[in-house]
């Protein structure tokens, strides 16, 4: 086993940093590729910052995303034991899966999330869209997180899952409990217990609305999943009610992100904004460059099946790395002038989606939500600007967002 320093390890998740991860990203990306960050507690990883290792990373069969369990190693040891179902109930997510369970499900899932389906979904998103910004007035002082970017996005994937919108508050507090255990690498054992409380709820929802929906399927995403579970052994019951918690979570916290960042963004370059206006169909680029800039989720993790060099240095067997995402987005090698802004950028090949076989299926749907709901918002309020002090983002530091935006019509 090779000897491991546990010195020079650089703290990342603090709340200075999380204001603004983007000088120091930028000065250890001078250092070098790899770093060995503190995620609180006893606990530090190896994480990667190159954009061409993550993305070399995220495809090697060496590593594992079955990491559920490594998601309680920073709290305290006598503690983690209490939290076993937590980490059961998560490994169930696709994202934790890996090949064959993976190759299996991901290629029937995949049939709910292609361009033509998505597609289909462009007119519904437009009339959503053109509801929510018809009752706001110019000139009026909104908060445009409450207001619009949480909202949308639940509101299409409780469309898509055919789920009533009168749940929708209480969906978003019981996936706002899974994102703060999620998004914190440095979590506690108050956000584990409301995470847990928030999966069991979640699952015992999907319980019932599954054995109701087997009764009358639809054109939905759960009946799609009932079907993909009674085809074969592909899923099993519990596994059925754990991807819809995950397209639920996955659908909004994410989505929400791209919108309010992407937003705040413009903001900042009013220059960059006005071309948008007058270029609509810049929006396809545009979005990329947002999704680079101020990437929704800044890393994912893997875990290491054999003992390998990553960038020079050993690491063992069974340990965790980060791919930071966010960090890989600003990579100097891969963008140039990466912390400029450029909605025209060609070639962007962000790893905002992650890449690989764990590509996020989500992608296009991310997509289409992100500039019908982004341009609309620039092309019908062009006097749009913030208000107050900067904003503050939110100690998620892992699902990058905003906990308020306000703005004037
Ligand atoms: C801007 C919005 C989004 C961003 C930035 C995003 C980002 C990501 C990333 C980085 C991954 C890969 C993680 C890894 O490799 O460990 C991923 C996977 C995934 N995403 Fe998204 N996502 C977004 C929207 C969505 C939406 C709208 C859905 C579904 C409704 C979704 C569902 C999923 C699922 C199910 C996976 C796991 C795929 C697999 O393991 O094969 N995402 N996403």
């Amino acid at each position: 086993m090779p000897k491991l320093v546990d010195t020079g390890r650089k703290v990342l998740f603090s709340d200075e940093i999380l204001q603004n991860p983007y000088p120091t990203y930028t000065r250890l990306h001078e250092e070098g590729p790899l770093h060995y960050i503190d995620v609180g507690g006893k606990w530090a990883v190896w994480s990667i910052f190159s954009h061409a290792e993550c993305a070399s990373i995220a495809k090697d069969p060496q590593l594992s995303a079955k990491r559920a369990k490594q998601m309680l190693l920073s709290l305290p040891l006598s503690r983690q034991a209490e939290f076993s179902e937590l980490a059961r109930m998560l490994s169930l997510w696709l994202i934790f899966m890996d090949p064959p369970e993976h190759t299996r499900l991901r290629k029937l899932l995949n049939k709910g999330f292609s361009p033509a389906v998505v597609e289909s979904l462009r007119p519904q998103v437009e009339i959503i869209v053109d509801q929510m910004l018809e009752a706001v007035e110019h000139g009026k002082e909104v908060e445009l997180m409450g207001e619009f970017a949480n909202p949308l996005p639940v509101r299409i994937i409780l469309e898509m899952l055919g789920i009533p919108q009168e749940l929708r508050d209480t969906f978003v507090n019981w996936s706002r409990a899974i994102a703060v255990f999620r998004g914190n690498p440095n979590r506690t054992v108050e956000d584990a217990r409301a995470a847990q409380d928030a999966l069991i709820q979640l699952t015992e929802f999907f319980r019932q609305t599954v054995t109701e929906r087997r009764r009358h399927k639809g054109n939905d995403l759960i009946s799609l999943l009932i079907d993909i579970e009674e085809e074969g052994d592909v899923l099993t019951e519990e596994e059925l009610y754990a991807q819809c918690i995950a397209l639920l979570f996955a659908g909004h916290e994410t989505t929400r992100n791209l919108i309010g960042n992407g937003m705040y963004t413009l903001l900042q370059h009013p220059e960059e904004t006005a071309e948008l206006r007058d270029q609509p169909e810049l929006i396809r680029s545009a979005v990329e460059e947002l999704l680079r800039y101020e990437s929704p989720v800044q890393f994912t993790a893997r875990v290491l099946k054999e003992e390998i060099e990553i960038c020079g240095q050993r690491i063992p067997k069974a340990w965790t790395v980060l791919c930071m995402l966010g960090a890989a987005n600003r990579d100097p090698r891969q963008f140039e002038n990466p912390n400029q802004l450029n909605l025209k950028r060609l070639n962007n090949q962000h790893l905002a989606f992650g890449a690989g076989m764990h590509f996020c299926i989500g992608a296009p749907l991310a997509r289409l939500e992100g500039q019908v709901a982004i341009l609309k918002l620039v092309q019908r309020f062009p006097k749009i600007k913030l208000v107050g002090a900067r904003p503050e983002w939110a100690s998620t530091f892992g699902l990058r967002g905003l906990m308020s935006l306000p703005v004037i019509m």
